[in-house]
């Protein structure tokens, strides 16, 4: 079986330059710990490593909340990169299938993957959104865009387009209600549910904590 040794390590350097500058919670080190948390979970449940591999590196690289809203820009960079570096078709679909699913649209947006590889890689950054990572995250993405820690009088919203999703502006403390607290029921394997079980509890703890401090206890 032919290998990609090479191909994923020429990958991981153009990732890493694409996303050198990023600030927002965004960086390279989320790919790097997608990356690895996705192979364990590969590994756990047979999926194929090199189209995991691969997903898991490419799956930021346009992001839409940093390209006004436009979500074909990820796919597209990742499959002119995959072209251009003589990959196989249908390691291309695959690849390109997965980061065009991938992102988390609002609590009543639908995101289903349909294979293995992308239900793989869909846990890996979802798990990478929750628990000590996913709080630091939300705080970093939060003042990177100028938004209150919290503010008592703004309750969150469960959205039901990506639209909505999209253009809301709240508070950091929202978004736990909003994206965060929800993930763990949104885990595709069986290896991921159990991961997303302990960084679940995690963030229960981490905002008991806090509107206890909040409320000056
Ligand atoms: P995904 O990888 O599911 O697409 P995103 O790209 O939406 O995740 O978000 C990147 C990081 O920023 C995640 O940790 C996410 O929880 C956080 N984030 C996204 N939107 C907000 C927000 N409105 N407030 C706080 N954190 C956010
Ligand atoms: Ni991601």
């Amino acid at each position: 079986m032919e290998t990609y040794t090479s191909l994923i390590e020429d990958t991981r350097d153009f990732v890493k330059k694409e996303l050198e500058n990023d600030a927002s919670g965004h960086d390279w080190w989320h790919i790097f710990r997608v990356c690895n948390t996705a192979k364990t979970i590969a590994q756990s449940e047979s999926a194929d490593l090199t189209v995991v591999e691969l997903a898991a590196l490419l799956h930021d690289i346009g992001d839409w909340k940093f390209h006004n809203g436009d979500e074909s820009v990820g796919p597209a960079k990742a499959s002119k990169w995959l072209v251009e570096n003589d990959v196989p078709d249908a390691i291309i679909c695959a690849v390109c299938d997965i980061i065009k699913t991938l992102s988390f649209k609002g609590a009543n947006v639908a995101t289903p993957m349909s294979t293995l590889e992308g239900k793989v890689v869909q846990d890996a950054d979802r798990l990478d959104a929750i628990g000590a990572m996913g709080i630091a995250r939300a705080f970093a993405y939060g003042g990177h865009h100028n938004r209150l820690i919290y503010h008592p009088d703004q309750p969150p919203e469960l959205h039901d387009s990506f639209e909505k999703y999209k253009s809301n502006k709240g508070h950091s403390i929202n978004h736990f209600y909003e994206k965060l607290l929800l993930l763990k029921d949104r885990m595709n394997t069986t290896t991921g549910k159990a991961m997303a079980e302990e960084r679940h509890q995690f963030m229960e703890q981490y905002l008991n904590q806090f509107f206890k401090e909040w409320d000056g206890h």
